[in-house]
């Protein structure tokens, strides 16, 4: 139980994509500092074992909604999950990558890219931080990426989504401040997740427990948090040491070389 944390952003927090990786992580160290939860994702059995976990382990209350964040409506459904909850903070964390040349994915995988990595995450920002106005008091955290810092070529369009997200949320964190509502983008490197399953481990790839930490204990500090020292340093060469071109270059020769989906024969025009 964290006292502090619960009276600011408690009793109830949403966490979207709580069904894996991050965003289970999410839904421990929330449960841990006694909130209580409305998971959701679409894969319903996993949300139940989730689910049944933290209850267990934490003694708190817990809700799960099986909803499709790219399908239109979504919003009816989350809102009719939280209907009579306090909610305190949400957890926009649910997302998708679209990885390798340009067109390896098909126009409806991107456009579905769109739908849950901006239009979701938008939405559920935009009322939730409604709410939070009325009470004068909230917290909304996004998932972004170190990847929403600089253009990324073979990984351009998530690489934008997660810009997007960065730039809302960095915003956003300005102008609630005078509302006593705290915004945070948690912009990871690496993470171990269903996303970068088949990845070896090692240095690059973190844990998703301090990544989760990390954004936890900087909320209400920051307007955005890049958690482990190699992210930190990417983003510092990427932002500070090397100019637009400079980072976006170095990004994407090092995708080039290195990202499954990349077809290395062609010539880099
Ligand atoms: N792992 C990394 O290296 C990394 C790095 C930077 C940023 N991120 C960001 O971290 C966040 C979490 O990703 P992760 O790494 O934890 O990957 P993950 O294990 O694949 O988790 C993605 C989560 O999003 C949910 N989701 C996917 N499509 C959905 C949909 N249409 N509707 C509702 N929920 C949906 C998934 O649940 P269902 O499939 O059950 O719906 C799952 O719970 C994402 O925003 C990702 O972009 C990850």
């Amino acid at each position: 139980m964290d006292n502090q944390f619960f009276n600011k952003y408690g009793p109830w927090a949403i966490v979207t994509g709580a069904s894996s990786g991050i965003g289970v992580e999410f839904a421990h160290q929330l449960a841990a500092k006694g909130l209580n939860l409305i998971l959701v994702a679409r894969r319903k059995n996993l949300l139940e074992e989730v689910s049944s976990d933290l209850i267990a382990k934490y003694n708190i209350e817990c809700k799960i909604l099986e909803a499709d964040l790219t399908v239109d409506g979504f919003f009816n459904e989350v809102l009719l999950a939280s209907n009579g909850l306090d909610v305190g903070l949400l957890v926009n964390n649910a997302g998708m990558n679209c990885e390798g040349d340009f067109y390896r994915g098909s126009l409806d995988r991107n456009l579905n890219m769109i739908q849950l990595n901006v239009k979701a995450p938008f939405v559920l920002a935009y009322e939730y931080g409604k709410q939070f106005s009325k009470k004068g008091k909230g917290g909304i955290i996004f998932t972004s990426s170190i990847s929403g810092f600089n253009a990324h070529p073979y990984l351009s369009h998530y690489a934008a989504t997660k810009a997007y997200i960065l730039s809302l949320a960095e915003s956003m964190n300005y102008e609630f401040k005078d509302k006593n509502i705290d915004v945070l983008a948690l912009c990871p490197g690496m993470t171990k997740s269903e996303m970068t399953k088949g990845l070896k481990e090692g240095p690059m790839l973190m844990a998703a427990a301090p990544v989760v930490k990390a954004a936890l204990d900087n909320l209400g500090k920051k307007a955005y948090e890049v958690p482990g020292w190699i992210n930190k340093a990417q983003v510092f060469l990427n932002t500070r040491i090397l100019n637009r071109n400079g980072a976006r270059n170095l990004s994407g020769a090092i995708l080039k070389k290195f990202l499954p989906g990349v077809n290395r024969k062609k010539k880099n025009s």
